[in-house]
This record gives C-alpha cells, sequence and structure tokens, in this order.
C-alpha cells in the first residue's frame, strides 16, 4: 500500500494514522509529546517487509484532543479499536517508545491475543515516584498557562545524547517543531495519565511473547539500568544498547535500531 494518512472515529475521537507497506502488520506508538512523525525512519526501512501502521495517539499530532486525563489504557483501548477498525486480524508486531512502552503494557493485559512480538524502546515498568507525579502536574501548569513553547526546549537536554544534540542539531530542532505543534491540553492529558499509570513491574514475567529491548546509552529519563531490569524479568527477550544515543534511539541512531529491529522481527 502506498502512503496513506486516514481518519477513523475510534472510541469517540477522530485517529490520525499513518498506513504504508504490506506484509505482516508493524505498529509504532510514539513517545510523549510527540507524534507518528518521530518514526519517518522506521516508517521508510520497514515499509518494503511491514504494513506499517503508525498513528497519533489521542490529544498529539493530527488527533483529536480530549481534555482532563487520559490514562495508558485508554490510549490501548484507541489502539485496539483503530486495529479492529483497519481489519487487522493478525497478532502485530508492537514497537512502542517510552510512554508507548507504557501503553504497551496495557495492551498486553487487555489484548495479550493480539501480540505477536514486543519492541520496547527507552521505557519503563514501574509507576512514578511522588516526585515524578509532582514534576509531571508541574509540567501540566506551566503547559496550560504558557503552551508547549514553554518547555520544548527545555526537554531536549533529556531526550537526546550530548552528542547527537552537538553531531545532528537537526533532531532538536525537528522534535522542538512536534512539540511546539502539539495542543497544551493534549499534554496535559497524557501527562495526567501516565502520572497515574500502573506499575507492572512484577508483571512483566508472565510477558510471553518475544521481546526486544532497546535503550541508548545515555538515556537521563530511562537509563541503561532500567531497561536491564525489564530485560531480565521479560521471558523471552533480547537487549541492545546503542552508544552515544540518548532517550530518542530510534531518531538518534536510525540505522543501528532498524537492523536491529528487523533481526529480531525476522526471528519471531
Ligand atoms: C516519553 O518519551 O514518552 C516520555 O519521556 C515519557 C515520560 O514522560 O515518562
Amino acid at each position: 500500500m502506498d502512503r496513506q494518512i486516514v481518519d477513523h472515529q475510534v472510541n469517540g475521537i477522530r485517529m490520525s494514522v499513518l498506513i504504508e507497506g504490506s506484509g505482516p502488520p508493524l505498529l509504532l506508538v510514539h513517545g510523549f509529546p510527540l507524534s507518528h512523525q518521530m518514526w519517518r525512519a522506521q516508517i521508510d526501512y520497514f515499509k518494503n517487509q511491514y504494513t506499517v501502521i503508525a498513528p497519533d495517539l489521542r490529544g498529539f499530532g493530527d488527533s483529536e484532543v480530549t481534555a482532563g486525563t487520559v490514562s495508558m489504557e485508554q490510549h490501548a483501548f484507541d489502539l485496539n479499536e483503530l486495529l479492529e477498525q483497519l481489519q487487522i486480524k493478525e497478532p502485530i508486531n508492537y514497537c512502542g517508545l517510552s510512554m508507548g512502552g507504557y501503553i504497551a503494557w496495557e495492551f498486553w493485559e487487555h489484548f495479550p491475543q493480539k501480540l505477536h512480538s514486543l519492541t520496547l524502546c527507552d521505557t519503563r515498568s514501574d509507576a512514578d515516584t511522588e516526585e515524578g507525579v509532582n514534576t509531571r502536574l508541574k509540567m501540566v501548569d506551566l503547559v496550560l498557562r504558557h503552551g508547549p513553547e514553554a518547555v520544548a526546549s527545555a526537554m531536549i537536554p533529556n531526550l537526546l545524547s550530548e552528542t547527537s544534540q552537538q553531531q545532528q542539531p537537526e533532531i532538536a530542532r525537528n522534535l522542538i517543531t512536534q512539540i511546539e505543534a502539539t495542543s497544551p491540553e493534549g499534554i496535559a492529558a497524557s501527562q495526567r495519565g501516565m502520572a497515574e499509570r500502573k506499575d507492572f513491574s512484577k508483571a512483566l514475567k508472565q510477558i510471553e511473547v518475544p521481546a526486544l529491548v532497546i535503550v541508548g546509552s545515555e538515556d537521563l529519563l530511562t537509563p541503561p539500568d532500567i531497561m536491564q531490569g525489564i530485560y531480565s524479568q521479560l521471558p523471552q527477550a533480547r537487549y541492545s544498547e546503542i552508544s552515544e544515543v540518548g532517550h530518542m534511539a530510534p531518531l538518534e541512531a536510525p540505522e543501528s535500531v532498524n537492523l536491529i529491529m528487523e533481526d529480531f522481527l525476522r526471528s519471531c
């Protein structure tokens, strides 16, 4: 299938999704506060082997916004409904980054039979600490008062390694543009949802699907020791750490991530 960006009515909202390619389904679930655009390099690489499905989650990109709180469970229900509407019958290869990983745990809990494999990039399985919750609520306040411009540039040092910031400045520019284009209510709603998310650490050993755990060696938000903890609990997992890369491994080191994913997906 040629590249299509289409809208679907999903659980009461309009959800925008990019679909391209043919073959087994590969669902790419973006991080916070981004959109499907963060997966550009993966879409281009995998469209020749997979049906790539890259949605904008509720409140992000071109999808409709709901105010209040959007839980990780709600995002998982939206993804399931989207797959139903796209008539994807086959179990999917789910790939999520950070918030996309938090949603993966919920997707697994509610729809385990719909998962063929799981790729988890720069994410965590535990819930927030009290301090973490407070930081999120401060950001909600800031974004609602002053807009996404107030947080976009400040987020970059946490998202990209020093090396990426120096050697690939266009990545930071691209991320800032994506964040600034995001609705303040959309950011606030998922930020509140992340603050309330469940702790899945104890459930990891029950996740029987093949899994790939990818992390940047300089990821400050979900560092390698966190990802090694996830890897050690998942029954069928592989682990890859990519050097000189931060929290956005698929953007900072697309060639490495694509090759690692390709090898993993072929083995599933
Ligand atoms: C993300 O990249 O999705 C965020 O870092 C997730 C978070 O804020 O915990």
